[in-house]
C-alpha cells in the first residue's frame, strides 16, 4: 500500500477509533503487515488510567490476534506535532518488527520515516530468549 494511503487510514482511525474521555488527546495508528493486510486502532482510555491502551498497541494487537506476526510499516498520528510512540509501544513494535518503517505523520504530506534502531537502539527482543 502507498505510504499516503496508509497515513490516511491512521488519520481516519484517529477520528473514529479512539475513546479518550479523560485526556481528549487522540492518536490513530495503522499497521501494514508483511502479507499486505492493514489494521488500524485508536487509543482507549480507562477511568483508573493505567489500563489505558495506546493506539499503536490497539492496532498491533488486532493484527496479532488475527494471526499476523510481522509489521512492515506503522503510521502514528496524534494531536501533537509529530507524535512519537511511547516507550512501551516501541517495545511492542520491536516484538513484531524486522525491517519496519516507522512513520510519524502530521498529514499525508508531512511525515517522517524512522527505523526501529533509530527509535529503540540496543533493544532487547525475541532473539534474546529464543536461542536455537
Ligand atoms: N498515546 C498513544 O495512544 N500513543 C502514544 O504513543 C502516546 C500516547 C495516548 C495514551 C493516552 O490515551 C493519551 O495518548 C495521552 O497520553
Amino acid at each position: 500500500m502507498e505510504i499516503k494511503e496508509l497515513i490516511k487510514k491512521a488519520i481516519i482511525a484517529k477520528e473514529n477509533e479512539t475513546y479518550t474521555p479523560y485526556s481528549h488527546f487522540n492518536v490513530g495508528c495503522s499497521v501494514e503487515m508483511e502479507d499486505g493486510s492493514v489494521y488500524t486502532g485508536g487509543n482507549i482510555e480507562i477511568a483508573s488510567y493505567s489500563p489505558t491502551n495506546c493506539a499503536e498497541r490497539t492496532a498491533i494487537f488486532k493484527a496479532v490476534s488475527e494471526g499476523k506476526r510481522e509489521i512492515k510499516r506503522i503510521v502514528i498520528t496524534g494531536d501533537s506535532p509529530y507524535t512519537f510512540p511511547c516507550g512501551v509501544c516501541r517495545q511492542v513494535i520491536r516484538e513484531f518488527a524486522k525491517n519496519v518503517q516507522i512513520i510519524i505523520a502530521n498529514s499525508i504530506d508531512d511525515y517522517k520515516v524512522f527505523t526501529m534502531e533509530e527509535i529503540l537502539p540496543h533493544s532487547f527482543g525475541p532473539e534474546d530468549l529464543c536461542k536455537e
